[in-house]
């Protein structure tokens, strides 16, 4: 399964890294909220080898929703970065995730611009382009390099995670927003990043990158401290180190 996920992942990645130079067509899912032609070019491709391969599998991805039921289900985001990408700017990924229930099981993220491929198994460790990875030594929040995004609704809700973005940003040496979560994430894992934090993320974002963080040492929950999930609204990802110290400054 991890060499399919590898395979597909490449694929879907190379597909993206070729349209990006190309015209797009662009649709609003909302306000700010974007959806490309290659985000359903991509899913298409995953969607369809996925059922071909594994039938008995369900599928929860970002453009087409749920499709079946199962005891094993891929949580996939065909594009993560949809707005960088609508733009030119390159820093977007691919993320495919297996999961049981709540524990992952495989994580496969790919970052075709950097020809960098992330993968996690479950007590497998963490890798990129085969390599093991681990998260930073980073002791301290005052030391630490992070990352957050912000909701798309953020013009319209005060919860928009600005008051913590000031909070966050006085206390350590910077706080970087990239645009693509499961890219981030895949850096706290390989120690580019210290931390990033974020609300309103969905399934398919942390799909992959969740393993990824854990098997490279890391630690994930929410942003009380409590045990995070995919489909829960708020979450801290750090190298371990500097967790408590970033969940009191959150809060
Ligand atoms: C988005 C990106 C962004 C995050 C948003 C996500 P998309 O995913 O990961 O960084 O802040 O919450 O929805 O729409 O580009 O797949
Ligand atoms: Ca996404
Ligand atoms: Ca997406």
């Amino acid at each position: 399964m991890l060499d399919f996920a590898i395979d597909l992942g490449r694929r879907a990645g190379a597909l993206l890294r070729d349209g990006l130079a190309r015209q797009r067509t662009i649709e609003l899912k909302g306000a700010f909220d974007l959806v490309t032609d290659m985000d359903h070019a991509s899913e298409d491709l995953i969607v369809s080898a996925i059922t071909a391969e594994f039938p008995d599998h369900a599928i929860l991805a970002e453009e087409s929703g749920a499709i079946g039921e199962a005891e094993l289900t891929w949580l996939i985001d065909p594009l993560d970065g949809t707005n960088n990408y609508a733009h030119g700017f390159p820093y977007f990924c691919v993320s495919l995730g297996l999961w049981r229930g709540r524990t992952p099981l495989l994580g496969v993220l790919y970052n075709p611009m950097l020809d960098e491929l992330f993968s996690a198994t479950a007590g497998g460790g963490a890798q990129c382009n085969g390599r093991p990875i681990h998260v930073s030594e980073t002791a301290t929040l005052s030391a630490a390099l992070i990352s957050t995004g912000f909701p798309y609704t953020y013009a319209t809700t005060p919860e928009n995670n600005l008051r913590e973005f000031d909070r966050i940003q006085s206390r350590c040496q910077g706080v970087r927003r990239g645009g693509a979560a499961a890219l981030d994430l895949a850096y706290v894992a390989m120690g580019r990043l210290d931390a990033h934090w974020e609300m309103c993320l969905k399934p398919w974002d942390t799909g992959a990158a969740a393993l990824l963080v854990l098997e490279s040492g890391g630690r994930l929950s929410d942003w009380r401290g409590e045990p995070w999930h995919p489909w829960a609204d708020r979450l801290i990802a750090s190298n371990s180190h500097i967790h408590d110290e970033l969940i009191q400054a959150i809060s």
